[in-house]
């Protein structure tokens, strides 16, 4: 190693990084590492990808991205290719952040992307470098990957290994990167790691905590706080099912316990719960690695943090029911079908689902989402998209708040009060003041609160 990094680790030349993959992660890494003062190739396959994000457009929402990708191309310190040789012969750090998918039909994760770009890596680096992978992989994917770069690898190159799991949220991606709460590196060998260190130098003297650790507590400590988060969130699910039934309020509850800072009040908005890209596959890639091992029983507990997941959009569905009666032609406006706010990602996304069931149960569905719609589209096209708030639920038997962007929990009922045709509100991220749209006439329920249907309501208010 001695001879290719003294180039860098004199501090006056700093390394140069390649980051594969150009997703949510590979692309906010790859800007992130410009800011932080880097030059960065950002790689991947996909060359309509490439050609947009080299003119500077960012294939999906995510805010202060596109800023950085316009502000690190003019710098001259980002740029984007196709060629793997070209990296290979040119950065001293790979970081590989392609996507780890559910496989389909199966609880496991598809392995195929990581597993590629980590080959064709090996192949094609002609300098001593380091690769750092970052994707969210079963545990022991790194030990084999290192095995396989030590196989594939060009004789006369000494390549070093390190697993750094990523901990960004999707709407806070560029702060998560340049200001992380932690940093893990599974790593093996002191010249890898100080590597690692070199990189994440601003955020160390910023007293991030930088945990060294083995490849598989890295592997680990990435999965096991998806699956803790998933679980904190069917938690208090699973409660809303208790205060649904026997009255109370999920609320009031959550923010109880979250007094206590053992428990705290992060991740236990009750909802119509978890979606997107991450907490579902996750889980499920965890309880497939584990059976793997022989031991299914460890985290049979998600198997149940799942279901309680998925029966909370059984339960906006029979809510709509209950409150607008049989849904073939009800007008329905959804409000939000993102998996969360300040993000245009639709993957598992409960609400959308949620839409797409009360359509496929007969009902005219109005969507209205400020950055999903078109994503949401491409999937279930036969949904009306409209673009605004007040133009999906103009003429609504019922409206359903299923995403909690700021514009819907600012909704008051003068809004739409002259808008529907019904006033029944259904919401499902628990934002708005019950007693308010209570006050204004409407008939509104919340998951986490128990509902008692009045069936004269909806035609009552229709007349009035
Ligand atoms: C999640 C983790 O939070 C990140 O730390 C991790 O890096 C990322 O997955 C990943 O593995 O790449 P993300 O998928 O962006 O991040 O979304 P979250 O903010 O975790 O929200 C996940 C889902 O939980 C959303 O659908 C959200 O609406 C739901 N949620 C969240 C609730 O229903 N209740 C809550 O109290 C919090």
């Amino acid at each position: 190693m001695a001879r290719s990094w003294r180039h860098f680790q004199g501090e006056t030349v700093s390394p140069r990084i390649s980051v594969i993959g150009t997703g949510y992660l590979g692309a906010t890494h790859a800007a992130c590492m410009a800011e932080l003062g880097f030059e960065v190739i950002g790689l991947d396959i996909d060359q309509n990808k490439i050609n947009s994000l080299s003119r500077g457009e960012l294939p999906f929402h995510e805010p202060e991205l596109p800023e950085l990708l316009l502000k690190h191309i003019s710098t001259g310190r980002l740029r984007f290719t196709t060629s793997y040789k070209e990296i290979g012969a040119w950065a001293d750090v790979h970081f590989i952040g392609v996507g780890t998918p559910q496989k389909s039909g199966e609880y496991a994760a598809d392995m195929t992307y990581v597993d590629a770009a980590t080959l064709s890596l090996a192949q094609h680096i002609t300098k001593d470098s380091v690769i750092v992978g970052k994707s969210t992989v079963p545990v022991g994917t790194a030990r084999r990957l290192r095995n396989l770069v030590a196989e594939n690898k060009q004789a006369d190159v000494s390549i070093g290994f390190a697993w750094n799991p990523e901990f960004l949220r999707e709407g806070f991606a560029v702060k998560d990167t340049l200001q992380p709460d932690r940093l893990v590196v599974g790593v093996e060998e002191t010249a890898t790691e100080q590597v690692l260190r070199t990189v994440y130098a601003a955020a160390i003297a910023d007293n991030t905590p930088f945990i060294s650790t083995d490849f598989e507590t890295s592997e680990l400590v990435k999965v096991a706080a998806n699956a803790f988060l998933a679980t904190k969130i069917s938690f208090i699910n699973a409660f809303s099912e208790i205060t649904e039934s026997v009255g109370g309020d999920i609320r009031t509850l959550a923010d109880a316990l979250g007094h206590d800072l053992r428990i705290g009040r992060r991740f236990l908005n009750a909802g119509v719960g978890f979606g997107g890209g991450c907490l579902p596959k996750d889980i499920r890639a965890l309880q497939a690695r584990v059976s793997e091992l022989g031991l299914e029983r460890t985290m049979r507990f998600l198997s149940e943090v799942d279901e309680i997941n998925l029966r909370r959009r059984d339960r906006v569905v029979h809510l709509a029911e209950e409150m607008a009666g049989p849904l073939g032609g009800k007008k329905i406006a959804i409000l939000g079908v993102t998996f969360k706010p300040n993000s245009d990602d639709v993957r598992d996304s409960p609400a959308l689902d949620v839409a797409a069931r009360l359509f496929s149960a007969g009902a005219d569905v109005n969507v209205y989402d400020p950055k999903g719609n078109a994503n949401a589209s491409k999937r279930f096209p036969r949904l009306n998209y409209v673009g605004s708030a007040l133009e999906s639920v103009s003429d609504a038997d019922l409206v359903i708040l299923l995403t909690e962007w700021s514009e819907f929990s600012d909704l008051l009922p003068i809004d739409l009060d002259h808008l529907v045709k019904a006033k029944n509100f259904i919401d499902a991220r628990n934002v708005l003041d019950l007693a308010t749209w209570r006050a204004a006439g409407w008939q509104i329920a919340a998951l986490g609160h128990k509902f008692e249907s009045e069936p004269a309501f909806a035609s009552e208010m229709a007349l009035s």
